[in-house]
């Protein structure tokens, strides 16, 4: 197990983006063979949102950004660090956080992308403490966005139903008081990559007229398999995150769990043990957006007053990788 100490990084200001369009559960029916009874019962999902054709993920980074540094009363001048979570570049190179850097005109500080799928943030977010902590960056500005309709296969109806569009952003610094990071947990498994990935396009199968006439550039999915181990995984890190805190389930005021199907997270919160009144869930609004979901939670909870001082919050997350991971945070 890796060293924990009582030192703090926590959350100064947040935001997020999403795009204007709505993708409705009838709009799909229209396009798979599918129904809104069969999406909402087993994902949850009634409807999500969609970038527009010229909306790349940095645009909406770059705005969640924005929005961030106003709720924390901070300017760009006040950042040291632009890290981005994302798992749909706007290129495969430069990085999406250089595009953010250059859309914010924050020309002072290094940026650079995290790819750990929908565990992103959370990795983010454990990279950032020690950054912070062993005298790196005062300041760091992490952002989880994707733009995951932009690699869906419109005529796979197992997972065109499932993601959307949207951004987060956090602002990180040094916790001086007891709130803050108190602990977190975090793992890959490369041997299961294969379950859900985007084969096409990368050093593997560079992009040619076969790799897309074989819709090899869109994002692939074993969502049955997927299901099984995000299951298994978020319960297992929430549980181990708490215990490295010296908490259990009972000391658990919320829990934030990566939104990708109800389902998963109503399984989450049981493997807890929690009433699903601590269980948080806006998946009905827009779907599974990956590495976005969990800033998107934390301040949609934030400014909706559903955070009290001295909350104890469980992050928890499972990706493509697989990754999973967990962080407990006191509000
Ligand atoms: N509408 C109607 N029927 C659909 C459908 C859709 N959109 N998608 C799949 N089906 C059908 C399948 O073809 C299958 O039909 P069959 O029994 O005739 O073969 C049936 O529904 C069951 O398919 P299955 O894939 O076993 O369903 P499921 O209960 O596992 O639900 C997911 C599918 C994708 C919703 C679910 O597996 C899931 O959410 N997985 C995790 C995905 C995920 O979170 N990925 C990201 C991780 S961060």
């Amino acid at each position: 197990m890796e060293r924990q100490d009582n030192k703090q990084i926590k959350i100064v200001g947040s935001g997020f983006y999403v795009p204007e369009k709505v993708l409705t559960n009838a709009d799909l029916e229209k396009m798979v063979e599918t129904s809104d009874e069969w999406i909402t019962t087993r994902t949850g999902i009634k409807e999500r949102r969609m970038a527009s054709p010229e909306q790349a993920t940095s645009d909406m980074t770059i705005e969640a950004c924005r929005r961030a540094l106003h709720n924390g009363n901070l300017e760009v001048e006040d950042i040291d660090l632009i890290i981005v979570g994302t798992s749909t570049p706007d290129t495969l190179f430069p990085s999406t956080a250089c595009w953010v850097q250059k859309g914010l005109q924050a020309d002072h500080i290094p940026a650079f992308d995290i790819s750990a799928g929908c565990t992103g943030f959370l990795y983010g977010m454990i990279l950032s403490r020690s950054l912070i902590l062993n005298g790196g960056p005062r300041r760091i500005l992490l952002a989880g966005s994707e733009c995951l309709t932009k690699i869906t296969n419109w005529k796979d109806r197992g997972t065109c139903v499932l993601f959307g569009d949207a951004a987060g952003a956090v602002i990180l610094e040094k916790s001086e008081d007891d709130s803050g990071m108190l602990s977190h947990y975090w793992k890959a498994d490369g041997k299961l990559g294969n379950l859900l990935f985007q084969p096409g396009g990368g050093s593997r199968n560079p992009a040619t007229k076969e790799t897309v006439d074989q819709d090899l550039h869109y994002l692939h999915m074993k969502g049955n398999e997927v299901f099984k181990h995000a299951v298994k995984r978020m319960g297992e890190a929430a549980t181990v995150a708490l215990k490295k805190a010296g908490l259990t389930p009972q000391n658990v005021d919320c829990l934030i769990p990566h939104q990708a199907n109800i389902r998963i997270i109503k399984a989450t919160g049981k493997r807890l043990n929690l009433p699903p009144e601590k269980v948080y869930s806006n998946i009905h609004r827009y779907g599974n957006v990956s590495v976005a979901s969990i800033p998107i939670s934390l301040h949609e909870l934030k400014v909706g007053g559903q955070l009290q001082k001295g909350d104890i919050v469980v992050m928890v997350a499972f990706g493509a990788g697989f990754t999973w991971a967990s962080v407990v945070y006191r509000w």
